[in-house]
This record gives structure tokens, sequence and C-alpha cells, in this order.
């Protein structure tokens, strides 16, 4: 039977601990803070990559905090929030009448990055027109405020993130070639958090610590069947929607212990969205158990009935015997073709078939 997670509330951080803000020992995570520690000391542009919600500006202020520029400042520029027409003066800034609006002199993220870092997040939803521009300051590291011919000069390490794949927008002519070259110097891949699940007990433990203090709540421990749930769930928003699903527990506790919050989520969309090789994967890993706190169900975040239903769509019922291993195979050859139903492999040799469903564990009935 396996163990509550107790979660400790030790009075101070760990003494010396690499990267304090930054949870997680995979090797996956392990291996982008090595390239983070290579990387830092350099004044060479970063370009952090990942889906939304991997830790791309935690990963950027640990570039800045273990660079030699820290202590200077760390100045951030979200490019998809800024209209074109606004972007120019928020990165070289303007001065007084240099266009209807302008009462005062602004100073731009590049001057304010000054011996610093700048990080640029959503670089990639730097519209076309202002690309050119960009290119200009990175390579030169020179530009003119607007309303003022004069240049001045900077000495700025640019950290550049995106969710978007630069690499396909370049190819697909929305994103410029030589910018792009410009900005790849150094790139950092951030693992999605699906493929580093050994990751999510210590975030949990770590989030929930969090939202007990600022709720002044004490949440001691942390049922096996609400870890399970946590870890096997997809997280297509991964931190940020494991923290927010977390704080959401946290709210909702009751008893000082930390009940599944993926229970009383709506599954409908969920269901839609869910991958059809997470499902085999995750029932392949709790030995075909659907039901139970460590059966795929649990894992998945989904309610038994929910799993079932979704099997039955799509078709999937448990290989038998020997050639279990070459069914799942088959299903997963198959979705890798992207056919769009899987057909239910029955093993027609055999006298019987599994049948998963009625009751906790599977059983086998006669076909
Ligand atoms: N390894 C980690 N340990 C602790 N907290 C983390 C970790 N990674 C991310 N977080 C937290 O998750 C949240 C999302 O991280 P962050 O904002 O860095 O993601 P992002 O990749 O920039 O997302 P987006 O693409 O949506 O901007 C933040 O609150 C961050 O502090
Ligand atoms: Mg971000």
């Amino acid at each position: 039977m396996p163990e509550h997670e107790t979660v400790t509330y030790p009075e101070a951080d760990p003494p010396d601990r690499r990267f304090k803000r930054i949870i997680g020992n995979s090797a996956a995570l392990e291996f982008v803070l090595g390239q983070v520690e290579q990387v830092a000391s350099t004044d060479s542009t970063v370009l952090i990559e990942g889906e939304t919600g991997t830790g791309k500006e935690l990963i950027a202020q640990a570039i800045h905090s273990s660079s030699e520029r820290y202590g200077r400042a760390f100045i951030k520029l979200n490019c998809a929030a800024i209209p074109l027409d606004l972007l120019e003066s928020e990165l070289f800034g303007h001065e007084k009448g240099a266009f209807t609006g302008a009462i005062a002199q602004k100073i731009g993220r590049f001057e304010m990055a000054d011996k610093g870092t700048l990080f640029l997040d959503e670089v990639g939803d730097i519209p076309p027109a202002f690309q050119p521009k960009l290119l200009r300051v990175l390579q030169e590291q020179e530009f003119e405020r607007l309303g003022c011919g004069r240049t001045h000069k900077v000495d700025v390490r640019l950290v550049a993130a995106t969710n978007r794949n630069l690499g396909k927008m370049v190819a697909r002519g929305q994103f410029r070639s030589d910018l792009y070259y410009r900005l790849n110097v150094f790139p950092i891949l951030l693992p999605a958090l699906r493929e580093r699940r050994e990751d999510i007990p210590a975030l949990v433990s770590h989030f929930v610590k969090i939202f007990s203090r600022r709720m002044k709540k004490r949440v001691e421990s942390i049922p096996p069947d609400t870890m399970s749930a946590l870890q096997w769930h997809s997280w297509p928003g991964n931190i940020r929607e494991l923290q927010n699903m977390v704080e959401r527990a946290v709210i909702l506790s009751q008893d000082g212990m930390l009940h599944n919050p993926l229970r009383n989520q709506r599954t409908d969309s969920a269901w839609e969205d869910s991958d059809p090789a997470l499902i085999l994967e995750t029932l392949e890993e709790a030995g075909w158990v659907v039901g139970g706190p460590r059966g795929a169900a649990a894992k998945l975040g989904l309610k038994r009935t929910t799993l079932l239903a979704k099997m039955k769509k799509l078709g999937i019922s448990r290989p038998i015997s020997q050639e279990g291993t070459e069914m799942v195979d088959m299903a997963r050859e198959a979705y890798a073709r992207k056919m769009p139903r899987l057909e239910r492999v029955r093993q027609r040799e055999s006298s019987s078939i599994l049948e998963i469903g009625v009751n906790e564990s599977p059983r086998f009935c006669a076909e």
C-alpha cells in the first residue's frame, strides 16, 4: 500500500541547492540546468524554446542570476502584448514630441537593460516589419530613440523565449532567417512536464507549501491516489497548469489532506483532446488495471467510467496472453499512422477475451 506523501515545512530553504526556485531533478531538467550553467557566464544570446508553462521565464531569470550581470537590471518585454506601432518606442524609447501622444521623453527597454539582461518573451510574435530593426540592434548593439538622430550604444545580453517553432516559421517565410540565426546562438529546449513526470511529486509538494502558507492553511499530507492522478495527467498547460490545479486543491482541502483536484474536472474536452498513445501507455504502466487508486483512470485523472467509455470509443482493449505486447505495438503504430479509429484487436484463436470495466480489476469471460 503506497504511503501518503507528507508535506514538511522546513524553517528555511535547504542550504546551497543550485537554482533554488527551480524544482525537480529529472535527467531532462538537469540537462537544461547544465546548459544554463554553461552559457550563463558568456554574453551569448540564448533562445529558450518550449511549450507554454514549461518554465521559460524562470530559466531566463536563472541565466541572468548566474551571470556576471547579476546585480544589474533584468528587463522583460512580452513582444506579443505590444502593438507594432508601440513596439519600437518600447524597445528604443522616444523623445518628447516624437509622435502624437509622446508628451515626455521615454527610455526604452534596451537602454534600461544596459549592462544587464533583456528578456524578449514571445519573440516569435515580433511582426515581420519590425524584425530588421531588432536584427540591427542585436548585431550592432546600437539604436536611435524615436524622434532623435543620436545613436545610443548599449551593452545588453539578450535572452529570448518562444513557444512557437521558429525554425518552421522561417521555412514558411513568417520569420526572417537572419534574425532567427542571430537569436538561435545557444538554444535551450525546455521539456514538457509529461516528459519528466518524475519531477511532479516534488513540484506538487512545493506548490502545496506555497499555497498553504499563502492561504494560512495547513495541508499535511497528499494521499497516493491524488499524487498518482497528478503524476499521470497529460498536463497540456505544463507546470503553470499543475500549479493552478494544486492551488485549487489547497483551497478545497478541509481535512489537512490534498484531494485529487482532477476528479471533478469537466472531462468532455479532455476527452476530445486526450491522447490515445498516452492512454495506452498508462494502461500498460498500470498493468491494465483501470479502476482503484493505482489504476490507469486515477493516473490519468479520469473517472473509471470515463476511461472505460474512452477505451470503448477508441476500440482499446487489453491485449491477450503472449501476443499482448505485439498488440500494444500494433495499436501504437496505428495511432502513429494517424488512423482515425483503432480497430479493436481481438484474439480469434483464444477462447476468451478480457473484459475490463465491470469490476475494479480486469476479468476474463468466455466469448
Ligand atoms: N521547475 C520549476 N519549479 C518551480 N516552479 C516552476 C518551474 N517551472 C515553472 N515553474 C512555475 O510555473 C509557472 C510558469 O512558468 P513560466 O512563466 O516560466 O513558464 P513559460 O514557459 O514562460 O510559460 P509561457 O510560455 O506561457 O509564457 C511560473 O509560476 C513558474 O514559477
Ligand atoms: Mg513566459
